[in-house]
């Protein structure tokens, strides 16, 4: 039997593994807290953890699993700056879920431009409350605007997609520019000729703070800044100047640079320590959602799926193609 500590478990994830776990062969125990360097002893006596985005392993979380024995680290998740690859090179397997619902991302990140330039958010308030004025509702069509997106990996070509049926112009930016028939240009070329900008690349030291107080001021006047990706792309505080100064029209955000202190809790009746955060909520233009993109059934169903798989594939003493290794 494989002993797994699930840690930073929330209901609809145990949902999606415990359906996925039919024979006798995972042993799965769900802890609410996060994995980090004071929860790490809850891992002794298990021969893996599964950790989410907002988890830590870094060095010393990876020692000390190290000297218990643990010798996987399962994300359920893309992204994989929150472990200490180094750290745990030679000592313990790290695996990940490369690609689950690009589509589901996506999709939200439509629906958060939707939402916030056809005022959607304000109508569904106002007619919960009975009052069907539409003073100050006014939005603006999506067809023949220009998009640019920045990363036209798994996410940015399904959002282009969905672009390309509202019948926008289609602009894009990657690194490492691909066939996949939309007009690649400069970051600068991108920056001065989009309406709209979705952000779809990783998080790494060159990407940090990408969206800061000079890329905002290369930007077209009004444009709709959408980031599902990371929070650290953009610098907070120059988006809230952005804003203040009327240079940025809205902002959609599904991360924050600061997410981990608040985002996947329940903070109401709290008082909001973070300014920046609670400055950007009283902007009428802007629209959080907390890490919520990822959230559908084909996702939750494809994470567990995959991480379930990924974690047999490992105590089978095969090779797991979705292995994470330090280069
Ligand atoms: P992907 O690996 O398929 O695509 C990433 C693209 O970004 C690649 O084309 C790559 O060449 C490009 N890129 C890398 N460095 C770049 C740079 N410096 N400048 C411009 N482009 C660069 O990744 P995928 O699946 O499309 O995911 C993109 C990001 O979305 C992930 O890194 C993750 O941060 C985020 N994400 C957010 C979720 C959410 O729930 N909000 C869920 C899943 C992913």
């Amino acid at each position: 039997m494989i002993k797994i500590a699930f840690f930073d478990a929330k209901d609809y994830e145990k949902r999606a593994f415990e359906s996925r776990i039919t024979g006798e062969e995972l042993s799965l125990v769900f802890f609410d807290t996060r994995l980090g360097p004071e929860t790490v002893p809850l891992a002794m006596g298990f021969d893996a953890v599964c950790i989410f985005v907002n988890d830590v392993a870094d060095k010393t979380v990876v020692e000390a699993l190290t000297r218990y024995g643990v010798r996987l680290i399962a994300l359920r998740c893309a992204g994989y700056n929150q472990v200490d690859l180094q750290a745990a090179s030679g000592k313990i397997t790290v695996v990940r879920v490369p690609a689950y619902s690009p589509h589901a991302v996506a999709e939200h990140a439509m629906a958060l431009l939707l939402c916030s330039i056809r005022r959607i958010h304000k109508a569904y308030n106002r007619t919960k409350d009975f009052n069907f004025s539409l003073n100050g509702l006014a939005g603006f069509n999506l067809y023949g605007k220009t998009v640019g997106i920045i990363g036209m990996g798994r996410i940015g070509q399904a959002f282009a997609e969905i672009c390309r049926g509202f019948g926008m112009e289609i602009l894009a930016y990657d690194k490492v520019p691909s066939d996949s028939g939309v007009s690649f240009c400069s970051l600068d070329e991108l920056f001065e000729k989009s309406d709209i900008l979705s952000l779809h690349c990783p998080l790494t030291k060159e990407t940090y703070h990408m969206i800061d107080r000079e890329s905002i001021l290369k930007m077209k006047k009004g444009v709709v800044l959408l980031n599902t990706s990371r929070g650290a792309l953009i610098h907070s505080e120059a988006l809230l100047e952005g804003i203040k100064e009327r240079k940025i029209g809205a902002a959609c955000l599904d991360v924050y640079e600061e997410e981990s202190d608040f985002f996947f809790e329940d903070f109401s009746g709290h008082i909001m320590e973070d300014d920046v955060l609670a400055r950007l909520l009283s902007m009428p233009n802007v629209i959080v959602t907390s890490h919520q993109a990822f959230l559908t059934e084909e996702a939750l169903d494809a994470i567990a799926g995959t991480t379930v798989n990924n974690i047999l594939t490992f105590f089978a003493g095969l090779p797991v193609p979705n292995e994470i290794s330090y280069s």
